[in-house]
């Protein structure tokens, strides 16, 4: 789930292990490890709880000597998170640091103890260690000893073990969580994300489901599951910024925030021309299949989950294609029917989501036409197992909370839904060079959301002691308050909820009093007058009312109403824009509250666990 480094070299390896944890630090953990051996065989571990920088202290108080090492950040699955259950897990002279969850961890612990083995961690990794430390008593190498042990391991994980014995090398599994080889000269590494490495590498070999490898200083030798022998491809990546530095920003998620009319420019890039949509530049047979395509089903989680939402009405409205939008963890368990020529897509910032990768091979299997998935990680699971990799490109996203993934998947999605009207003759080109036009515009209208952050932070003090706010939209707009309400609940802990405005009547008006916030967006568009019946409602409640509001849209301030005029702008790209004032509402109410803005307690930013 979270951060694995590992490195074989003839230089300390202690610092580039820690400096590879703080680079994955973003995914957000509880703690930190580290076990280096040297030539002498003596290993050295550290374990801290908390930030990588007491873990980063511990070992430059030890001075930690070793070529070969190990690291971890934890995001607890099993135990608590503490000293005792942070990796790496030792087991004689083994040491293990393990991504994922082991689901058999319970029936192996109890086979394990009756082989004579004590535990001293309440983790599911744990019986990796005994396992390879048993099964190393009868196998020729370390490898074949995690072969032995990954065949016996049931669940998703991302494994690395090393031997003090011998500290030459390093292995290690992959099955369900990521793992990237770093080459060196006359050293090599390895970690759960290239990011990790580019300090020290730019070539990564990319590890596949169920490969073993074995890592030493001068080779790298990977298996597939049956066994075999493999060569995976020598990637030169291409990332341009150092992600680590947040600049003249307070957190990463504001610098992401501010970051957006850059990251829209890229997304775009090479995509459109003055008014068209190039639809080849989707990818790989995109025209034929766009030609095709009758049905679009969406899958994603969380924030990826509210673009899609928001996209479904773009692709009924401009494309005429209907779409259906599910959660990953629902769409994957439940028997589902496959419409004639349907086209799956998955919405992903990390491209590693195990739900949706999981919920992408079922799919697989059941005759979509086509499966894409829209990512911002090059190399990452998903774009690997799509037929078509239709990359955002919005630079790494390091806050937990996603900002920039979210509004860059919406331009994606309205240049996809754009080249599917055009592609079918459902939209002429008087329409798409009216949408083109909009989607060219829309860095600066960013901007122009982006100059009311003053004018949000002093609201944001009418929220920070409040317990629960209200988020409202009608059409695509309440997708777009659903997003509002997970940013805001994900880095102020406030608790928020989202409802399509119409829905109010019906339930949530009950909740309408003095100390519940009520935030509504509202565009100048065909719903307004339904939705200012809807405010009328609250406001007769006694409720406390924001309102992001068109310039134009004629609502009028009093002492329950605060009106936020936005300037007008296009209604096609609208959505994106009105997704901005939202976005930094959250983060100035978290800035009050102190909370962590990039490591949101509880949550991790790339989820590769069920
Ligand atoms: C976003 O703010 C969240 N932290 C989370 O909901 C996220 O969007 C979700 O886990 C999906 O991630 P993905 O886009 O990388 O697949
Ligand atoms: N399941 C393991 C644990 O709880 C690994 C968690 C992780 O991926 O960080 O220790």
């Amino acid at each position: 789930m979270c951060g694995i480094v590992g490195a074989v070299a003839q230089r300390d390896v202690a610092e580039i292990l820690v400096e590879g944890l703080r680079r994955l630090e973003y995914r957000g953990y509880d703690s930190a490890g580290v076990a280096v051996v040297d030539a002498q065989s003596n290993l050295t571990r550290i374990r801290r709880l908390g930030k990588v920088q007491e873990l980063a202290d511990a070992v430059n108080s030890e001075q930690v000597s070793g070529g070969t090492g190990i690291a971890h950040t934890r995001w607890a699955t099993h135990g608590v998170p503490s000293e005792v259950n942070a990796h790496p897990h030792v087991s004689g002279d083994i040491a293990v640091v393990h991504n994922g969850i082991i689901e058999n961890h319970e029936e192996l612990r109890t086979l394990l103890q009756e082989r004579g083995y004590v535990f001293v961690s309440q983790t599911d990794t744990e019986v990796i260690a005994h396992l390879v430390e048993w099964e190393l008593r009868t196998s020729e190498t370390l490898l074949e000893a995690l072969q032995k042990t990954a065949a016996q391991l049931d669940g998703a994980y991302g494994t690395v073990v090393l031997d003090r014995k011998d500290p030459s090398r390093i292995v290690v599994a992959r099955s369900g969580s990521p793992i990237v080889i770093g080459l060196g000269i006359g050293e090599n590494f390895l970690a759960s994300d290239q990011l990790a490495l580019l300090s020290v590498t730019r070539r990564f070999m990319f590890l596949e489901e169920g490969d073993v490898a074995e890592i030493t200083r001068r080779n790298v030798t990977i298996y597939d599951q049956a066994g075999k022998l493999v060569e995976r491809e020598i990637i030169e990546s291409n990332i341009e910024h150092d992600a680590g530095d947040k600049g003249q920003y307070r957190h990463f998620m504001q610098k992401e925030i501010f970051e957006q009319p850059m990251a829209l420019k890229s997304t775009m890039e090479g995509r459109i021309t003055r008014d068209t949509v190039i639809t080849e530049s989707i990818g790989v047979n995109a025209v034929e299949i766009l030609k095709k395509v009758e049905h679009v089903q969406i899958i994603a989680c969380g924030t990826s989950y509210n673009s899609g939402m928001a996209a479904r009405y773009w692709f009924e409205d401009i494309a005429g294609v209907s779409c259906d939008v599910e959660i990953a963890s629902e769409f994957r368990y439940r028997n589902f029917v496959t419409r004639p020529n349907s086209l799956l897509i998955t919405l992903s910032q990390s491209g590693e989501t195990a739900d949706t990768l999981a919920a992408l091979r079922i799919a697989k299997e059941k005759g979509y036409m086509a499966a894409m998935t829209i990512c911002n990680v090059s190399g990452s699971s998903l774009v690997r197992e799509s037929d078509i990799a239709f990359m955002t490109r919005a630079g790494t996203e390091i806050g937990v909370a996603s900002t920039k993934a979210f509004t860059t998947q919406l331009a994606a999605m309205l240049m996809l839904v754009t080249a599917i009207g055009k592609e079918q003759g459902r939209i002429d080109a008087v329409k798409e060079a009216e949408i083109v036009e909009a989607i060219h515009a829309l860095p600066v209208q960013i901007e122009s959301a982006l100059a009311f952050d003053k004018q949000i932070e002093a609201l944001a003090e009418d929220f920070a002691d409040k317990h629960h706010t209200l988020f409202l939209g009608r059409g695509e707009y309440y997708p777009i308050a659903m997003e509002a309400a997970l940013k805001l609940k994900e880095i102020s802990y406030i608790h928020a909820e989202a409802y399509a405005a119409g829905e109010l009547k019906h339930g949530p008006l009950a909740l309408i009093d003095a100390d519940m916030p009520v935030v509504v967006i509202a565009p100048n568009n065909d719903l307004l007058e339904k939705l200012k019946s809807n405010v009328e409602e609250v406001r007769a409640r006694g409720g406390l009312l924001y309102v992001f509001a068109d310039e134009k849209a004629g609502f009028e301030a009093d002492e329950s109403m605060k009106i936020i005029p936005m300037p007008h702008v296009s209604e096609i790209t609208a959505p994106i824009f009105y997704t901005v004032p939202m976005q930094l509402l959250s983060y100035h109410v978290a800035l009050i509250k102190g909370t962590d803005v990039d490591q949101p307690r509880n949550l991790a930013k790339a989820v590769t666990v069920e």
